[in-house]
């Protein structure tokens, strides 16, 4: 298959005076070529084959093609937010997970999972958040405070993670921190420190923020949101909170992916202007088929680049590698088995708090009792 090289530049964050620099300037992604409508059945056909050969299961994100979002649901395997992929693929009995989305997600599963058999499309596929906090220099910010609780997010390295106390979602990111101030934790936070900083405003928690950034939701613009929204005047606004303050500030509803998707549902209104990703949009357009759905500019008058609202590290994954990967068992997700237990401890403890905020027993994890500081 033909792959297309893509450039992404984009601008280094400012150091903020409490927080560390995110380090990565520049990003890169292989898109595949389109493949034709009988390339993608055949394809298609080739991985429900090989999905059933090979006992194993797919797990896509909402930002990945249709195809893979599809795909993943007609076979008995979930498309969703980052917390439920994590879940669902610890759960199923599959011997092997197919996960299409972004590194840390495969990372996330072999940690979970250590003795499944993980593949990845694309090993390669990676994120601004995760290239933006390497290990060493998160470390030394964590034991320059060592008064505080290590809550990363889950777009982190599995190092990252090992070095954490708690792992978070954009689904439960605001639950966790607010339990944790409620018992009188002060918090280090990293990377995302859009995200950070709404939690921040919603919780009121004291939080040292790391300061990375998501290079797609960073692109979102106030200025041409507001005129969009002038244009649009019964739209909602729907926005993930990986973006900017005045983008959030400007939104009927503030969520994850799950969250956005949720919203949309049981929102009373016909036009949705939404800013996330837009591999988003298949979900809402197919689910909400009565509702008509915007994206949210990117660039305009007070835009720095060009964006186009897609990861080009989840654009990465393709059918075609799906199929290549089950084939020949290619890109197995590799996670380095001494920090394996380390970095399952905030994950269990991200999981078991869930799962108990829903009701539920989550089977091996640690009881999710938030201790005093
Ligand atoms: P969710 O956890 O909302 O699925 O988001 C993951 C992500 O990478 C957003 O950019
Ligand atoms: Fe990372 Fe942003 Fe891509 Fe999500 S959309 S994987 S946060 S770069």
């Amino acid at each position: 298959m033909n792959m297309a090289m893509k450039e992404v530049d984009y601008e280094q964050p400012q150091a903020d005076v409490s927080g560390s620099v995110c380090a990565t300037k520049h990003a890169w992604a292989r898109v595949p070529v389109e493949p034709s409508q009988s390339e993608r059945a055949a394809l298609k056909g080739k991985i429900r084959h090989l999905l059933k050969e090979k006992n194993a299961v797919m797990v896509s994100h909402y930002y990945v093609h249709p195809d893979l979002q599809d795909l993943a649901e007609e076979t008995g395997g979930l498309v969703s937010d980052s917390l439920e992929m994590a879940r669902f693929g610890r759960d199923h009995s599959a011997k092997t997970l197919v996960v299409s989305g972004v590194r840390f997600m495969g990372e996330t599963a072999k940690i979970l999972s250590p003795e499944k058999r993980i593949l990845m499309p694309d090993l390669e596929a990676t994120c601004s958040l995760d290239l933006g906090c390497p290990v060493e220099e998160f470390s030394a910010f964590c034991d320059a405070h060592p008064d505080r609780t290590v809550v990363v997010y889950a777009n982190t390295s599995a190092a990252v993670k090992a070095r954490s106390d708690w792992l978070v979602t954009s689904s439960c990111a605001l639950d966790i921190v607010r339990a944790l101030k409620d018992k009188g934790h002060k918090i280090l936070w990293a990377p995302d420190r859009h995200l950070g900083g709404y939690i921040q405003r919603e919780t009121g928690a004291d939080m040292l923020m790391w300061n990375g950034s998501c290079i797609v939701h960073n692109e979102f613009k106030a200025i041409e949101l507001q005129g969009l929204m002038q244009q649009h005047p019964g739209a909602k606004v729907l926005v993930h909170p990986e973006s900017p303050a005045d983008v959030i500030a400007l939104a009927d509803a503030v969520g994850s992916t799950s969250g956005i998707l949720k919203a949309a549902h049981d929102m009373d209104a016909r036009e949705f202007i939404v800013a996330t990703d837009n591999g988003m949009m298949h979900k809402l357009r197919t689910l909400n088929p009565g509702k008509v759905f915007l994206e949210a500019p990117t660039s305009g008058n007070s835009a720095t680049c060009k964006s186009c609202a897609h990861c080009p590290w989840m654009a990465m994954n393709s059918l075609a590698d799906v199929a290549r990967v089950l084939e020949t068992g290619a890109n197995e997700v590799q996670v380095d088995p001494a920090i394996i237990p380390r970095a399952r401890l905030p994950i269990d403890r991200m999981l078991a708090f869930t799962s108990a905020l829903k009701g539920g027993h989550d089977t091996g994890s640690l009881v999710p009792n938030i201790g005093a500081a």
